[in-house]
């Protein structure tokens, strides 16, 4: 249990907050490219509890969009810059016509007289905005922005690559602390039955395991106290969530929690999520995913396709939600799932963290043996908060000379040795990366069989 004050310290991202100033050391994704493909060319976001304004500030040398990001209210007035005409060179206010470019310089007043020096004096606080894997990162820090690390999502080619969000209207925290909880698969994403559907979107625990013919889904039914191990690693967290099914046979999942806010995990045997728990303020989020496939090209309209038919623009809310009761069908609950909400695991895990209340209080919770992900997690939350306000640089924060400091990381999901598990997993990814038909980073320890792993209980 926590005091109402350490859950605010780990919770709030505010400009003034000691969390929103470790957030500040990282690139934060703020919009999907898609969000500005179409007719659109401006877009509000709000991010890190700052409302801004998202918009195509040109192109670069090669022909592609180059983006500008803007606190919202225009500096004359007030009025929103999210209505406002993208022009060659900038963004103009629809209220008296005021320009500003990417780094926030006004360029022209013209209901001014000719020759008014208004202009320079006007400077609207403005941020780096870069596209990377299909997503539109915001730099939100002082001085210069940090490298991105060599994850597998960002070495990857743009064919390989999808991308995605959707808005839980709940703290980051929580969001996030779903990812680094194995043990709640085999309750929250039980299935009673086992069928093949392993290609339909949002089902991918009822694929069989990767090694066997066991579905998923009764892997995670039958065995539903693992063993998790956690590791500190220079990313975050390495979780190993052992299922052991006889003397021969143990189901093994390897996740991992990405700094900050992110955690990278196995989709199937050809791709992995990484995904990130952005705040959009302290009360509401957007996950971010990348989704990395290590084989043949990613079919993008047809993942879009799926995924927008489960949310709204231009929040992307998820159709099934609190105010429907995320489609909780009591019959379905009895006879086909644990939560009656259907078979999209992104309802139920979102049912799960918004349940918690807009921000979960900490002070009445009582963690367990299988949230130990979760109290690592936030130890190390907490060490890197105090790390920045001493003036030191957290961790997972690149230059040019340390960004493949970090690599992969490594993930699986399949069916083991019970003896010899701890070398099955990484040669079951080093497999992976060596076949993709892309440069896949193989990081150093998992190649070489290295990887240290602390095995607890
Ligand atoms: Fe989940």
């Amino acid at each position: 249990m926590m005091s109402a004050d350490q859950n605010g310290l780990i919770t709030k991202v505010g400009p003034k907050t000691p969390g929103g100033a470790l957030m500040r050391h990282y690139w934060q994704p703020a919009a999907l490219v898609d969000e500005l493909e179409g007719d659109r060319k401006v877009v509000p976001v709000r991010l890190l509890s700052e409302d801004l304004v998202l918009f195509v500030s040109g192109q670069d040398e090669n022909g592609a969009k180059t983006y500008g990001l803007l606190r919202r209210d225009c500096p004359h007035r007030g009025a929103d810059l999210a209505y406002g005409r993208v022009e060659q060179g900038g963004l103009r206010c629809a209220f008296h016509g005021w320009k500003f470019d990417a780094d926030g310089n006004c360029l022209d007043t013209p209901a001014e007289p000719i020759g008014s020096r208004l202009c320079a004096n006007i400077k609207q606080p403005a941020y780096k905005a870069v596209a990377k894997s299909g997503i539109i990162w915001a730099w939100m820090g002082q001085g210069d922005a940090p490298e991105f690390p060599e994850l597998d999502c960002f070495a990857a080619p743009d064919t390989h690559v999808f991308a995605f969000k959707g808005l839980w209207e709940c703290n980051w925290l929580q969001a996030l602390e779903v990812g680094i909880d194995p043990a709640h698969a085999s309750f929250l994403h039980r299935f009673f039955h086992d069928e093949d559907t392993k290609d339909a979107y949002g089902k991918q625990f009822r694929a069989a395991s990767a090694g066997s013919d066991l579905p998923m889904t009764m892997v995670l039914r039958e065995y539903d106290r693992p063993i998790i191990n956690v590791e500190n690693t220079e990313y975050g967290l390495r979780l190993i969530a052992l299922r052991e099914i006889d003397e021969e046979r143990t189901h093994v999942r390897v996740t991992n929690q990405v700094f900050p806010h992110g955690f990278a995990i196995p989709l199937s045997t050809e791709m992995t999520i990484t995904q990130w728990h952005v705040p959009v303020d302290d009360n509401n989020c957007y996950w971010y995913a990348i989704f990395v496939s290590y084989t043949k090209p990613v079919e993008k309209e047809k993942m879009r396709a799926q995924r927008m038919a489960m949310h709204e623009g231009p929040m992307y809310r998820s159709r099934r939600n609190k105010s429907n009761e995320y489609g909780f069908d009591p019959r379905e609950q009895e006879e086909e799932t644990y939560t009656g909400m259907g078979f999209d695991i992104n309802v139920h895990d979102q049912w799960a963290v918004e349940s918690l209340g807009a921000t979960q209080d900490r002070t009445r919770e009582h963690l367990g043996t299988s949230d130990k992900g979760i109290i690592a997690y936030r130890r190390m939350l907490r060490e890197q908060i105090k790390r920045v306000q001493e003036g030191e640089t957290p961790m997972m924060v690149f230059d040019k000379r340390t960004r493949k400091s970090v690599q992969g990381p490594a993930t699986m999901d399949g069916i083991g040795p019970t003896r010899g598990w701890e070398l099955f997993w990484m040669e079951v990814d080093v497999r992976r990366r060596r076949n993709a038909p892309w440069d896949v980073p193989v990081p150093a320890d998992i190649a070489e069989g290295t990887a240290h792993i602390v095995i607890q209980d």
